[in-house]
């Protein structure tokens, strides 16, 4: 096996453009595989890992090798992994504090990972784990969503919103979503029911008594869902202002859970004059729910959007793109092309 791997890595936070350099194969633990990448998707959380936005609950060193999901093909595995072996194709959202899927090869602990859904080729399946697992975590951990329930989903076209959308439905949920029009057509075969093209209308002023909103947007958007949600529902943000309640099972010392607190206040205010519940979602890895995912995919009831796939050469690009906010799914870093395009 090669002793050196490429890797796309930044030096230090806010460094404009991310260098591919040569860097040591990673050293796998004892409950650790070794996986050859053959992709890798772009998440809007690698950016605001490089410009140091989440330094409040991450903390790395440098250099840093970016990047959170992938699929790819076990090389090796440490003494006490039972449950995958040299040559299984897997997929996976890696441990925030072991980052690094931007690389030829990388370390990930067993637990963090599935055998791919055989019907996806790798590019498909790098294009799951995180967005997959933030959507399953929102609409099954945080919402229990069930039949009839009515909830909106902000930006249905984007990589959580197109399989939240989907995954709402399967459980019987009514779902209205924000995108723009060219999108409309996209989220309603993903089974939308109500599409708000956001440019032409305020969903605060069209939607009323919903049990559920998941937000995806934060700021003034996040503020206005609680003008939409009835009494007793539930706010489910991924990027507003995480709350002392977060910082706290969070393990965040006394001191940022103040801050958090503070800096929170005007949330927790709407969150009380409406009678909801305000909750930050900070997703978590997991083997065990991505073979859930694995499930509905091979059975043909989730369906995997990609925008585009692009050169690990083309990363700047690729994340200069993101960075646009007008991605309509994924977007995927090709890093291995002899087995990208494989099943
Ligand atoms: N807390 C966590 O654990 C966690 C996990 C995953 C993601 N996140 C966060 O969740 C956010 C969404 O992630 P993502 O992967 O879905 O991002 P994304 O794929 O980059 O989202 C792009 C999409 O957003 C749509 N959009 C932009 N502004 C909009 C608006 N005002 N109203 C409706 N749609 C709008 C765009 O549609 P148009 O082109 O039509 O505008 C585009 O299709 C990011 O901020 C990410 O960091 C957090």
């Amino acid at each position: 096996m090669k002793k050196q791997m490429k890797a796309a890595v930044i030096q230090r936070y806010k460094q404009t453009k991310i260098e591919l350099v040569d860097r040591e194969l990673p050293k796998i633990k004892k409950t650790d595989v070794l996986v050859k990448v053959a992709a890798a998707s772009i998440n809007p959380i690698d950016r605001k890992i490089k410009d140091g936005d989440l330094k409040m609950l991450l903390h790395y060193q440098f250099p840093l090798t970016l990047g959170s999901d992938f699929a790819g093909v076990i090389q090796a595995v440490g003494s006490e992994v039972q449950r995958f072996q040299v040559g299984d194709k897997v997929y996976g959202r890696v441990n925030k504090d072991r980052i690094g899927t931007f690389a030829e090869y990388l370390a990930v602990d067993q637990a963090d990972i599935a055998i791919k859904p055989n019907n996806l080729t790798f590019s498909q399946a790098a294009a799951v784990p995180l967005v997959g697992l933030t959507s399953y975590q929102a609409i099954h951990d945080f919402m229990k969503l069930k039949r009839g329930d009515k909830v909106l989903i902000q930006a249905g076209s984007g990589g959580i919103g197109t399989v939240a959308i989907q995954l709402a439905k399967l459980a019987g949920a009514f779902v209205a979503t924000t995108t723009s029009e060219k999108n409309a057509d996209m989220v309603k075969k993903l089974g939308a029911d109500q599409v708000i093209d956001y440019h032409r209308q305020d969903f605060s002023e069209v939607l009323t008594d919903f049990d559920y909103v998941f937000d995806t947007l934060g700021k003034e958007q996040l503020k206005k869902a609680f003008q939409i949600i009835r009494p007793g529902g539930k706010v489910v943000t991924l990027s507003g202002i995480p709350n002392r309640k977060f910082a706290k099972e969070y393990g965040l010392p006394w001191w940022k859970q103040a801050v958090l607190d503070i800096a929170s206040y005007p949330i927790t205010r709407l969150e009380k004059e409406s009678g909801a519940t305000y909750v930050f979602l900070f997703m978590k890895p997991s083997g065990e729910q991505l073979v859930k995912l694995t499930d509905l995919i091979e059975s043909g009831n989730l369906q995997v959007i990609l925008d585009r796939i692009v050169p690990l050469e083309q990363i700047q690009q690729a994340f200069d793109y993101s960075a646009t906010g007008r991605a309509h799914g994924k977007i995927v870093l090709n890093i291995d092309p002899k087995v990208s395009d494989q099943f």
